[in-house]
């Protein structure tokens, strides 16, 4: 995700340091060439021989260091970085930016680099609030510098409030949107995710093996490109991905609903759902119980066809949907691109063991409404989005 991308990790002197070691490592695991700077005072907190030893690279804490500075001089380190995240940042180091001083390395760095600058404030919720401290984040932000509000909860000087620094991996992925192409800024698109379960008695449902994987991974991979993402999820026991608006819903018949009602806001809808076809006709308000015979029959009725409806409905939306096939995979996914008016179709081979459902890779194949087709080979579900949505960043912006 992080590949050939290096990133200045800046840490400043705060207790909330301990989190910028596990930043560190997600950055590193996620690929990147990490850097970390120390002011001081951070190092009274964590050892930059910690930092050293998980980023494989020197520390650096003193701007007239002529051993560093022979190493890596501090505007080479400014000009190096495609990112530069300063985790946590204390009010005086934001203090310090906001009034143009540059009296030690990390200050002289964000005074040096061209690169975007990300900081994730964490202190006191007092200093959080106070005036001066407002005034000088609303100036930062006003020059371009990102930030990554505090969180609320028990802080470490006693105090409850706002000013907690956010879990790295939450972090990490305003790192991730910081870095990606924004290719679909100005897109809203509308996801749906997981199984649908149909109710049968008020223990027992009908639905199916999807884990919503794939959905969640195209809600993420869109929001760091820049997207605003609804994601309509059936059950699912996945976690939100960052920046996303999570709608819940249970049933085929709920999630037309919140689909119908929120379709005037998207420009792209993806139905990575997989919705029930058949519901139980009847569902007893009691749990069903054992009866005599050795055979129960269910009755079923039709599910509505969200996809379908959504391609009669369609004004300018580009519409993607996937087919879950387990024989004649192309025929079957052709016939639901034509059936439902589809832009685009993903067609998943389900029976295959390292595809389709609640699995991490996938292998599909991409047919297209010109009667063209292109086959992806297996990928992470995770690299199945960003290829996905390449291609619909094309179809949406075919001139870019
Ligand atoms: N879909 C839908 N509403 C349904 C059934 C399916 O919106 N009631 C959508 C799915 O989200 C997917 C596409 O239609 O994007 C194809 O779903 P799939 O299960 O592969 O096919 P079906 O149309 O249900 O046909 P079949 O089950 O006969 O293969």
């Amino acid at each position: 995700m992080l590949k050939e991308k290096t990133i200045v990790l800046g840490v400043s002197g705060g207790i909330a340091a301990y989190k910028a070691v596990e930043l560190l490592r997600l950055f590193v695991k996620a690929g990147a060439e990490v850097f970390v700077v120390m002011t001081k005072s951070a190092c009274e907190f964590v050892t930059p021989l910690t930092f050293q030893t998980l980023s494989g690279n020197p520390v650096h804490t003193e701007l007239f260091n002529l051993y560093q500075e022979r190493e890596i001089g501090h505007i080479s380190l400014a000009d190096r970085a495609d990112l530069v995240v300063v985790a946590p940042a204390t009010a005086n180091i934001i203090g310090k930016v906001a009034g143009g001083l540059a009296d030690d390395l990390l200050s002289t760095t964000l005074m040096a680099t061209k690169a975007p600058v990300l900081f994730v404030p964490a202190m006191n919720v007092n200093m959080y609030e106070n005036p001066l401290y407002r005034a000088n984040q609303e100036k930062l932000a006003g020059f371009g510098y990102h930030f990554l509000e505090p969180v609320t909860g028990y802080l470490a000087c006693g105090w409850e409030g706002k000013g907690k620094m956010p879990e790295p991996s939450a972090v990490l992925e305003q790192a991730l949107r910081l870095l990606s192409p924004q290719d679909l800024a100005g897109e809203t698109l509308l996801v749906t995710a997981g199984p649908t379960r149909e109710e049968l008695d008020p223990v027992r449902y009908l639905s199916n093996y999807s884990s919503g994987k794939m959905g969640y991974a195209i809600a993420r991979a869109a929001y760091q490109r820049g997207a605003r993402v609804i994601l309509v999820s059936g059950p699912a026991a996945l976690p939100v991905p960052c920046g996303v608006e999570l709608v819940k819903v249970v049933s085929a018949v709920q999630m037309r609903e919140t689909v119908m009602d929120r379709l005037a806001e998207a420009t792209v809808v993806i139905k990575s759902a997989a919705v029930a076809d058949y519901r139980p006709a009847v569902r007893c308000g009691q749990k069903i119980k054992k009866g005599p015979a050795e055979q129960l029959d269910l009755a079923l009725e039709k599910n509505p066809d969200i996809l379908a409806e959504l391609g009669e409905r369609k004004m300018t939306q580009l519409l993607v949907g996937f087919a879950a096939e387990t024989a004649d995979l192309v025929e079957n996914a052709r016939k639901k691109l034509e059936s439902k008016n589809l832009d685009l179709i993903v067609a998943n081979d389900v029976s295959r063991s390292d595809a389709g459902f609640d699995v991490d890779t996938n292998a599909v194949r991409l047919l297209y409404r010109d009667g063209s087709s292109e086959e992806l080979p297996l990928l992470s579900k995770s690299e199945v989005a960003w290829q996905l949505l390449d291609r619909i960043a094309r179809l949406r912006k075919p001139t870019a």
